[in-house]
């Protein structure tokens, strides 16, 4: 039987209700460009909402995970996991949360106990030591000599900067044909944790105190590669059967084999899987230079450069044929895969016919520069044109480069980047480190636009309107509010008129920091009030809007040009959807 089964199983019968997985790409949280975490949908309910299923969940969630992007190739890291969890919203807490692990792991995976050990929080001056935690484990039968107690960097848990947060307890498997050790050393990588048990009862604010949340919760996260490589008994993560059908497919379309070649067949493997979830997610995400589109380009890319390495014809359907044993192997438990094939493919077709067409161009200007033995360094200009000609990603430039002992100048290449595109206006977040990073000019006047239309419809429409969802593309911009009909057109063209009045009277828009309290007295405008820090961010637009908000906004409304609603159509009960561009 599948892990994920088994897991759902065991939580069901244990009262929880399993929850589907969540979209790649967060609904509502601009802050971050893929979900990297079981946890990450339920932040509003760990910070106090009620979640409609209950205060037990489990579930298995898709994640992507980007801050490894370069180093994927090796026997344990993918950009593409799975999580299992389960989550206790105010109900259970440390004991039951242990109890539940350990008998998951003892007695449905028949680990031996002999096999593991667990690490709990040391305590600080703020949080104290969790020998709470430590005692559950010893009357399960966990030996001290096996029990670590570590600080805050290994035992606590938060999600980004902000947010719930709390101690955890991690359990860890001995992985390896050696005698276990009697005592447990956290240091020794034979040792591979499996399991992260968070005890959520704080949260931490945007001026660095802690503070306790509505309720005590648990979240607790196991990987499925991970814990499957452990359960099989494999020492390389991709021997697992999780990886079979694929990697038989790569070796059979490049004919060479897996030993010798483990890189590039992980790298195309890892990246076509993550490339294929990423395009069948409902957010729609198509290869771009901006965020999630960026990475899905990189992973596209990177892992046609390797199949080409490999000898795969880059002219066949190679990366259909690979696309189509994701789909098969994953599509029991996430629909979008055969909903979305078509498009799937498209998307990887395309992506590689644009490719394919300077590939090859791109990797002679490296030889050129490489016959010049002189040249170790690879100047800005090169990287610049390999990345505005030829589509190289300035990642894949520098992996190229390494393959060849040269060296890039990265720091230049971005400085002509951001001088092409002013990607560095003000206000601009790097939302991911090194990336081309993108709240670009256009995606900043629809953050402002947003706000416009929101304050428009309360006027127009209904006081009691209020903003369900936002998703911003540099195309357009997309708006949920609640309304309990569809709009006239009266209502959509006088909509229009004022937020146009708004931008022609060139109003400014400023931003101030204030503590939650005061935003809400001050009438400022907010989807999920619990979701936010302390201290947060209000942006105002002349005497017409305010909100709280993360930003990028223009200075000036007058900055935005003509508004349009192209689109006015339900979204769920009692939500509208309205599309618009600004021209
Ligand atoms: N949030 C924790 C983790 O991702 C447990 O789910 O490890």
């Amino acid at each position: 039987m599948n892990i994920k089964d088994l897991y759902i199983d065991y939580f069901v019968s244990k009262g929880h209700k399993q929850i589907p997985s969540a979209p790649i790409v967060p609904e509502n949280d601009p802050s971050v460009l893929f979900n990297t975490a079981g946890m990450q949908p339920l932040i509003p309910y760990l910070m106090g909402i009620k979640h409609p299923y209950g205060t037990r969940l489990v579930d298995y969630q898709k994640c992507i995970r980007t801050n490894d992007l370069d180093s994927i190739g090796d026997t344990t890291r993918y950009t593409f996991l799975e999580m299992l969890g389960n989550w206790s919203l105010g109900d259970y807490f440390k004991k039951e949360s242990i109890g539940y692990s350990f008998e998951f792991l003892t007695k449905v995976l028949n680990i031996p106990v002999e096999k593991l050990a667990v690490t709990c929080f040391i305590g600080d001056d703020v949080i104290p030591r969790d020998e709470e935690s430590a005692n559950i484990w010893r009357s399960l039968g966990i030996k001290d000599k096996r029990i670590a107690f570590l600080g805050r960097e290994d035992n606590f848990w938060i999600a980004g900067e902000f947010g719930p947060c709390g101690p955890d307890t991690e359990i860890f498997y001995f992985r390896s044909e050696d005698p276990v050790p009697e005592v447990f050393d956290p240091n020794d990588e034979r040792w591979v944790e499996i399991w992260n048990n968070v005890f959520m009862q704080y949260s931490k604010n945007s001026d660095g105190t802690i503070t306790d949340l509505p309720h005590k919760n648990v979240d607790t996260g196991m990987g499925v590669e991970r814990i499957t490589a452990v359960l099989e008994g494999v020492n390389d993560n991709y021997k697992a059967s999780i990886w079979k059908n694929l990697i038989s497919e790569i070796e059979k379309l490049s004919g060479v084999n897996y030993e010798g070649n483990e890189e590039s067949i992980r790298i195309i493997a890892d990246h076509i899987r993550s490339a294929v979830f990423i395009a069948a997610d409902e957010a729609g995400i198509k290869p771009s230079n901006t965020d999630q589109g960026y990475i899905l380009r990189r992973l596209i890319r990177r892992l046609i450069r390797h199949a080409k390495k490999l000898g795969i014809d880059l002219n066949s359907n190679f990366e259909e044929k690979l696309a189509l044993i994701v789909i098969n192997d994953y599509k029991k438990y996430y629909k979008e895969l055969e909903k979305n094939a078509n498009v799937v493919l498209e998307v990887l077709k395309n992506e590689k016919i644009k490719f394919n067409r300077t590939l090859e161009k791109g990797l002679k200007e490296f030889e050129k520069c490489i016959r010049n033995i002189d040249c170790k360094y690879l100047n800005k200009d090169l990287a610049f044109k390999l990345y505005d000609t030829y589509g190289f990603p300035i990642e894949l430039t520098v992996e190229v480069a390494d393959e060849h002992g040269m060296i890039v100048d990265v720091d230049g290449f971005y400085e002509k980047f951001k001088a092409h595109q002013d990607l560095s206006r003000a206000g601009s977040k790097e939302k991911f480190k090194g990336g081309l990073s993108g709240d670009g000019e256009m995606e900043t006047k629809y953050h402002t636009a947003t706000h416009l239309l929101n304050a428009a419809l309360k006027i127009v429409v209904n006081k009691d309107v209020h903003q369900k969802g936002s998703n911003i593309t540099p195309e357009r911009m997309r708006f949920d509010f609640s309304c309990d009909h569809k709009l006239s057109d009266e209502e959509k063209k006088k909509t229009e008129e004022l937020v146009n009045k708004w931008i022609n009277q060139g109003l400014d828009v400023k931003v101030a920091e204030m503590s939650k309290e005061d935003a809400l007295k001050s009438g400022a405008e907010c989807m999920f009030i619990d979701k936010y820090p302390d201290i947060v961010t209000v942006y105002s637009i002349g005497d017409v809007s305010k909100e709280l908000c993360g930003g990028p906004h223009v200075a000036n409304t007058k900055e935005l040009g003509k508004f349009k609603i192209v689109k006015e159509e339900a979204s769920s009960a009692g939500v509208r959807r309205i599309k618009a561009v600004l021209e």
